[in-house]
């Protein structure tokens, strides 16, 4: 099994980094093959609204999200990794998350996704909007949600390297979702 995981925190060594390798880790003992990008590092534009992709069946600008839709497209799980901020998710993660506009429904049905979203909030309530935007479009694009990991109280860069509990629960994810097909 491949799984691609997806990093939106602009902060290298952050708590999306820590967690989303923890679950990384747990998926590669569990046999499976894993990778990840780091949106930061690519070139990832927001969607312009042109509608190319509506005519030709292809977005127009030539940046990263090609290469990275063909990495997305050979792995079965993907896991999206963002911060809250602002209530919401980060512009790198929206970013991407609005090239989708362009991309044929048959990559996004049945892809099985999983979530990692730290907060610097202690209140998890504070993450509701990232949650239900992530529920409304896996929803609307028929894709499988198969794991959360929300982790409110991790504020400092690394902060959640301190967290022994999550990070384990990070690795048990890893592998259920390697298991547990
Ligand atoms: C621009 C910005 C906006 C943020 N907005 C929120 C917020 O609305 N609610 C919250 O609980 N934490 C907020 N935070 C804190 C981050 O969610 C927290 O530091 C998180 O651990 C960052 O993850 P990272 O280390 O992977 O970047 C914000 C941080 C930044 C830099």
């Amino acid at each position: 099994m491949n799984i691609l995981g997806i990093n939106g925190s602009p902060r290298s060594g952050g708590n999306t980094e820590i967690l989303l390798d923890a679950i990384l880790a747990g998926a590669q003992e569990a046999g499976a093959t894993v990778s990840s990008v780091k949106l930061r590092h690519l070139d990832v534009s927001p969607c312009r609204a042109c509608d190319a992709c509506k005519r030709t069946g292809k977005c127009i600008q030539k940046d990263d999200m090609h290469d990275l839709l063909s990495k997305m497209e050979k792995s079965e799980v993907w896991i999206l990794g963002t911060p809250v901020y602002w209530w919401g998710v980060t512009a790198q993660l929206k970013a991407f998350i609005d090239r989708w506009y362009g991309i044929s429904r048959d990559i996004f049905k049945d892809r099985r996704v999983a979530l990692v979203i730290p907060l610097g909030s202690s209140n998890p309530s504070t993450a509701q909007h990232v949650l239900g935007m992530f529920e409304d479009i896996f929803a609307y694009l028929e894709m499988k949600q198969i794991g959360t990991l929300l982790v409110p109280g991790v504020y400092e860069r690394g902060e959640a390297k301190k967290r022994l509990d999550i990070l384990e629960e990070a690795t048990r994810l890893g592998k259920s979702i390697v298991t547990e097909v």
